[in-house]
């Protein structure tokens, strides 16, 4: 991989893995007198600015936060509308992706998304597999909590078939199991507008990352945004517990 073109930001240290939970396209439809979905086509946007952003920045994994298990919850008219958006973006990005060396990977209960979501989020994957620069992640019907328990189901499997002794569990053993035993922990969570809270993401994973929390929301958080998020962490100082 070439290393990432300067940019005009200082940055101090780049994260490695950024992981973001894309919130405010409702609030930023609703205080536009817009319906919420056109809050979500322009979310649509900012996805694909910060994309491309993070791979000349020179981060190494993007994950995120696209639809929780909760999201399942909503109106099935913005459900529909935010899994159209959803392959859309796939079938529409991928020329992009392949230009700009991403490589595509899914997190979360993907068996749930609608078929032709699937097939599309599996063809992308697949034509992105040997791309070696920034790898982005999508949490999908994305549950923390149900990662875990898919986790403990699949360590049981294990040891039934004695494969596993029970005693050898520890925190590597476990971290095997989850969805994102192929990543490192992230370095750095950045929540949009403003809510002070994980909302089911990443539970296991979040345990020492730098969290960022900004008023803007999703639509309006583009490239300067971001850079502005990295540069915070770039000041921070991490301790992990010791001094
Ligand atoms: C984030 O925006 C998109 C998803 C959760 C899929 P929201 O739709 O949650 O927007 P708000 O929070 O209602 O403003
Ligand atoms: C979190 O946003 C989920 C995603 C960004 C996909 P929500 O809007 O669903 O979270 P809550 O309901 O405010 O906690
Ligand atoms: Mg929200």
């Amino acid at each position: 991989m070439s290393p990432p073109a300067p940019t005009q930001y200082k940055f101090g240290k780049i994260p490695k893995h950024v992981a973001i939970i894309m919130d405010g396209n409702g609030r930023w439809a609703k205080a536009k007198n817009m319906v919420r979905v056109q809050g979500h086509r322009a979310g649509a946007e900012s996805v694909r600015e910060v994309v491309k952003a993070a791979g000349e920045f020179g981060v190494k994994y993007l994950t995120l936060y696209a639809f929780s298990v909760e999201n399942w919850k909503r109106p099935k008219t913005e459900v529909q509308t935010l899994m159209g958006l959803l392959e859309n973006f796939l079938r529409d990005e991928l020329p992009e992706l392949i230009k700009n060396n991403i490589r595509l990977q899914a997190i979360g209960r993907l068996s749930d998304l609608p078929e032709n979501v699937r097939d599309q989020l599996h063809q992308c994957i697949q034509a992105t597999r040997a791309n070696t620069g920034l790898i982005l992640i999508l949490a999908l019907s994305y549950s923390g909590r149900v990662e875990i328990i898919e986790a403990v189901h699949s360590i049981l499997r294990e040891i039934k078939l004695g494969h596993l002794d029970s005693a050898q569990i520890d925190e590597q053993v476990f971290n095997h199991h989850l969805y994102t035993r192929y990543y490192p922990d992230p370095d750095l969570l950045i929540r949009t507008s403003g809510e002070m809270r994980l909302s089911n993401f990443l539970l296991w994973q979040l345990s020492y990352t730098e969290i960022y929390i900004t008023p803007t929301l999703w639509p309006d958080f583009r490239r300067q945004h971001f850079a502005e998020a990295l540069i915070d962490y770039g000041n921070r100082q991490r301790r992990f517990g010791s001094l």
